[in-house]
């Protein structure tokens, strides 16, 4: 008892039959073995109203990384988290109205509830020797914030799809229009949106980035990959020296997704990057076929080949309506058409694309030359030599030309069009 005097809350480091969380004078809280992250209630901003979720325990202001109820707040403080040994669920009742609960896979003969040191709250069978075998945890459903060993994506058995939605406000933590996560296009990628409007495209992956960030680079403070296979979609990243802390968060006040860096001796949060960076990055800004190149004024172009398609309005900056081709193509002559090489760029959006990952650039311009339709060809990865085929279809949509580290791109194009310029 006069230990626990010395610290202002009472400290859990399990949920289980005999232990539980409740929001009363005591305000006892979960805290993780090695002290980083703690689970508890609190009071965001200037709200009156009482939320379960996890912070950072070290970092002096109140930075939420995880909330439990973010729709159903408790307006007092009569919020009880326990262990219902029956179902092997974690239940958040306010009077004893279920306000929340999670959603175990299977009832585990003991269950109990633990916070790791990654700030994942998880439920396992304190039976089953496996310590990664979880019933539940927080990670597969994230609120704002993308933790370091979170998976951001699918897993394609269980159909998780792991994204994230900013909070309406500081003040408000339910979620608001606007949220980030992979889309199963046959190339992959992900897409911020604004209601049910694209905002913010990232590019799909290519072996050393995503296409739409070709300035994240090997760095000191994390390491990151992307996995994509049979039964897993995800990206993901982890800290290279477990005393920087580092996070990723989505913003419904500024719309961006910024990632941070808690800077220990200003006591701050650094922002280290931010997406969208710049008026390039606003999806589609430039319409179909064409180029956004963010040092050219305008920053619109048509692709080489291709003309706006209502000048008037494209010259007033209305682009909107994009580019159409100089020269129709005619499926009749599809093997006379010619391709041409763009440099530096952000890939296009991949909704109407095709991948192959075992055939090489030659293979791949000799498919796409034979399907009419087939308007763009690259290599799927970038690394090394290059490999693997990427094919698009139809209009090509938000695409991007860097100063430096993009990609290329081959556009289909009647063969008049070469050596125009
Ligand atoms: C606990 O789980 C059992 C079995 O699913 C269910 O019948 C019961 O209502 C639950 N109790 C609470 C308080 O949620
Ligand atoms: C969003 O960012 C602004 C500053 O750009 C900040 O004031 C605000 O607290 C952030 N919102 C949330 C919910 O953290
Ligand atoms: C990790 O960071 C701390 C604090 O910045 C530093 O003292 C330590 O040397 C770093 N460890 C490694 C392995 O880089
Ligand atoms: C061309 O590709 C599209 C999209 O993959 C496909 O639907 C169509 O059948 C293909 N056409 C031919 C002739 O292969």
């Amino acid at each position: 008892m006069l230990l626990c005097l010395c610290e202002i809350s009472l400290a859990l480091d399990s949920i289980s039959q005999d232990l539980s969380l409740s929001d009363d004078v005591d305000n006892t809280t979960l805290v993780s073995k090695d002290g980083t992250f703690e689970l508890g209630f609190f009071t965001p901003g200037n709200s009156q109203k009482r939320y379960l979720g996890i912070w950072y325990r070290k970092i002096p202001i109140q930075t939420v990384v995880w909330v439990a109820n973010r729709l159903d707040p408790i307006n007092d403080s009569s919020g009880i988290l326990r262990m219902n040994t029956s179902s092997g669920n974690l239940v958040l009742t306010q009077d004893d109205k279920v306000v929340w609960t999670t959603t175990s896979s299977k009832k585990a003969e003991i269950p109990v509830a633990l916070l790791l040191d990654s700030g994942n709250l998880v439920i396992k069978d304190e039976k089953d020797a496996n310590i990664e075998a979880y019933l539940w945890q927080s990670f597969d459903y994230p609120t704002d914030t993308f933790l370091p060993e979170m998976k951001f994506g699918w897993d394609l058995r269980t159909g998780i799809n792991r994204k994230i939605t900013a909070w309406k406000s500081p003040d408000d933590p339910s979620p608001s229009d606007f949220s980030f996560g992979m889309v199963l296009n046959n190339y992959p990628e992900a897409y911020m949106m604004k209601g049910n409007q694209k905002f913010y495209r990232s590019g799909p992956w290519n072996g050393l980035h995503s296409s739409g960030s070709p300035h994240v680079r090997a760095n000191p403070i994390y390491n990151f990959r992307f996995v994509f296979n049979e039964t897993e979609v995800y990206y993901t990243y982890s800290l290279k020296n477990s005393s920087v802390i580092s996070r990723l968060v989505l913003n419904a006040t500024s719309y961006v997704r910024r990632r941070y860096v808690w800077i220990e001796s200003k006591q701050l949060w650094e922002v280290y990057t931010s997406v969208p960076l710049d008026l390039c990055d606003s999806y589609s800004l430039c319409g179909a076929n064409a180029n956004c190149v963010i040092s050219d004024s305008p920053v619109c172009q048509c692709l080489e080949g291709f003309k706006p398609k209502y000048p008037q309005a494209w010259n007033s900056m209305d682009w909107s309506h994009g580019c159409v081709r100089n020269k129709e193509l005619s499926c009749e002559n599809k093997h006379k058409d010619e391709f041409i090489k763009l440099p530096e760029m952000k890939t296009p959006d991949t909704t109407h694309s095709w991948l192959d990952q075992t055939i090489g650039l030659e293979e791949c311009r000799a498919k796409c030359l034979d399907n009419c339709s087939c308007m763009a060809y690259a290599n799927s990865d970038i690394s090394g030599q290059g490999s693997g085929c990427a094919m698009w279809f139809g209009d090509l949509i938000d695409m991007r030309q860097f100063s430096d580290g993009g990609q290329e791109v081959y556009v289909r194009v009647d063969a008049s069009e070469l050596g125009r310029n």
